[in-house]
């Protein structure tokens, strides 16, 4: 891995989030009418689901056809086991619904698959995921994020979502797939057609469909006639029951991997550094005991778990005493269940020492995320990386500072002034 030149986004964020503000129609009342592709949403996300909490755990809104939100974990729990009601055909809620033709596969196995076929396409990716894989390119991941680091120059202010954090699960995915580095910048603008994008008109995401399928086709062509150790060539060559993988599966694993890894670990390294920025004390303690750090990785999952999945109801059901009609959506926010006090002491505050933390970021039940080990190295060693190289930094303008829109949630823009060790040592 080494760095890209490309750093900057050419739109501000500010511009990026009035676009997105125009895509939806205004938000009155987040009980009733709640718009998750609203700006307002993700800048207020915790807020929003202490209110949710307080007066009806289980909201519903008439937007996208019908979507249900629960916020109590024990909803959310026993939304996330329950594969007789709840599908996972289509699992970002947009306005045109999944007609359960493609089940039990989906279009992006394993996530998108519901058992019985979920549980093989899950197996196939398992041993690239394991531990011991994914310590192997630890000492990569750090190179990497100090060359990020080396590029910020004597810059004292830095924008750390943008220069930083954006561009560390890319590198990651990308090594692992062997596909190039540069081809960074179009991972992005597939997630953003895949999940920030779902409010634009049906010809530009249909466009941005249009350019994914063919970059895969293309990378997968050239692999399978140049076949190498990487992930692409394992998938093109596994088996399943005795045949290989049907070309439609592995290309929506691809996509599922270029898309479920990115933007997801680019958010949690995002928020910790928000946190971190703001809370001078946890800064200084994680500075003055470096072993720390994996306890405070996961208190931060916890607190800013960035990502809300989705369902569609299967068959009529009751949650929470709410009537759910096969076809509704049903948004499935682990981060509120993270922020339950009846599942988590002082749930709202940010502990970096927590020591009981069975948190929900990474999901619950036959979906959980099969990249944990992977993102949980990613933001370890990108928060060691930034600590050991700046162990002191603050906002430098708290109201510049943006979040994504949509199901996945963290800083967008984040400028944040730094110093450096010699610089506060200085001090
Ligand atoms: C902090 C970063 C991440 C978070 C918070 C996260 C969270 C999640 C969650 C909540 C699910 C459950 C989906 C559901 O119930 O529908 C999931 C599934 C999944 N994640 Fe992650 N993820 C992260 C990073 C990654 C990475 C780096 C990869 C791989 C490159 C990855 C690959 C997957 C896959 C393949 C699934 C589907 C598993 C299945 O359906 O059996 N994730 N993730």
């Amino acid at each position: 891995m080494t760095t890209t030149d490309k750093h900057h986004d050419t739109a501000s964020a500010g511009d990026r989030n009035a676009h997105y503000e125009s895509l939806v129609d205004p938000v009155t009342d987040w009980t009733t009418d709640f718009d998750h592709m609203h700006p307002a949403y993700n800048a207020n996300a915790p807020e929003i689901w202490q209110q949710l909490r307080e007066g009806c755990p289980v909201a519903h809104s008439p937007r996208y056809g019908g979507t249900w939100l629960p916020v109590s974990h024990e909803d959310v729990s026993a939304i996330a086991y329950d594969t007789e009601h709840f599908s996972s055909e289509d699992v970002v809620v947009k306005r045109i619904k999944p007609t359960g033709e493609s089940r039990p596969y989906g279009g992006a196995p394993p996530i998108t698959s519901d058992p019985p076929f979920h549980h093989h396409a899950r197996r196939v990716l398992l041993p690239a995921f394991a531990p011991q894989k994914i310590s192997a390119m630890e000492a990569e991941t750090r190179a990497f994020c100090h060359g990020l680091i080396d590029k910020f120059g004597s810059a004292e202010v830095v924008d750390v979502a943008d220069q930083y954090a954006k561009h560390i699960p890319p590198a990651v995915i990308a090594h692992m797939l062997d596909l190039p580095l540069e081809d960074g910048e179009l991972f992005r603008e597939f997630i953003h057609v895949a999940l920030e994008g779902i409010a634009e008109d049906q010809e530009v995401r249909q466009a941005g469909w249009q350019k994914l399928d063919a970059y895969l086709d293309r990378r997968i062509a050239e692999r399978s006639d140049n076949l190498g150790d990487d992930l692409l060539s394992f998938l093109l060559t596994a088996e399943l029951d005795g045949n290989r993988l049907h070309p439609d599966h592995v290309r929506g694993t691809v996509a599922l991997l270029l898309i479920a890894g990115i933007d997801t670990t680019w958010s949690a390294i995002g928020s910790s550094l928000w946190h971190f920025a703001r809370t001078p004390s946890d800064l200084a303690r994680l500075v003055a005991e470096p072993e720390l750090l994996p306890v405070a990785v996961e208190e931060m999952l916890r607190a800013y778990a960035p990502v809300t999945m989705a369902r569609t109801v299967a068959k009529d059901v009751e949650v929470g005493g709410c009537p759910m009609k096969a076809g509704d959506w049903v948004l499935l926010p682990f981060p509120a269940a993270n922020r339950d006090p009846a599942a988590f002491d002082r749930a709202d505050e940010v502990l970096i020492d927590r020591e009981i933390n069975r948190h929900t970021a990474f999901g619950l039940g036959i979906h959980r995320c099969v990249g944990s080990n992977l993102a949980r190295m990613e933001v370890r060693i990108a928060l060691e990386v930034f600590v050991e190289r700046f162990p002191e930094f603050e906002l430098a303008d708290p109201a510049a500072v943006t979040w994504s829109v949509g199901q996945v949630r963290g800083p967008r823009s984040l400028p944040i002034r730094v110093r450096s060790r010699a610089t506060a040592r200085a001090k």
